[in-house]
């Protein structure tokens, strides 16, 4: 009369699963971000410009035309263009309405998050964890413990193109972390 009908253990088996399933999920969310940089290793070789270019692709995928880009962004403006083993890159406008000759990469480094611009406050701010960089990309609040890297910008046969940055951080006087 005390005899536990055996499938009883099933519903907790399922149930210990489903938990090890979400506790998974729930571990693997936090790296989603980080996928950025290992993708790049699947970017195919020899897919921009000259020279170990790489040509800016904007938000649909297409080639960013210098020209075109400075008519349909004003000076100031930070906007998020596919740089460099496909690393999510800032073009810069800058106040004299030419391109910047730097790009800077949108991947925190604290955590790996995308770091959105905020045009209020002139700086990038990131929402995981509060890192704060000035608008040149100059890490200026933690936890983040880099500025953020930086990507020279040219512009070659009208286009817009990524070039390792491989020289002094010109914004801290710092050997660059990311080469
Ligand atoms: Fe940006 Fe933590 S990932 S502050």
């Amino acid at each position: 009369a005390t005899s536990v009908p055996a499938d009883d253990r099933v519903p907790d088996m399922e149930k210990r699963n489903l938990l090890n399933l979400l506790l998974l999920g729930a571990l693997s969310l936090p790296t989603a971000g980080m996928l950025v940089p290992y993708g790049s290793f699947l970017a195919p070789p020899g897919s921009g410009g000259g020279g170990g270019g790489t040509i800016a692709k904007d938000a649909i995928g297409n080639d960013v035309i210098a020209e075109q880009w400075l008519k349909e962004h004003n000076p100031g403006d930070r906007t998020l263009t596919q740089g460099l083993k496909v690393n999510p890159t800032y073009l810069v406008v800058e106040k004299d309405r030419t391109l910047a000759t730097y790009g800077i990469n949108a991947v925190c480094t604290h955590l790996g998050c995308v770091v959105p611009w905020n045009t209020a406050e002139n700086k990038f701010l990131c929402p995981c964890h509060g890192s704060q960089y000035n608008d040149q990309g100059r890490v200026v609040r933690g936890p983040a413990p880099l500025s953020l890297a930086l990507a020279h910008c040219d512009i070659d046969d009208g286009k817009v193109v990524f070039v390792p940055w491989t020289e002094t951080d010109f914004r801290t006087g710092d050997a660059p972390w990311w080469a």
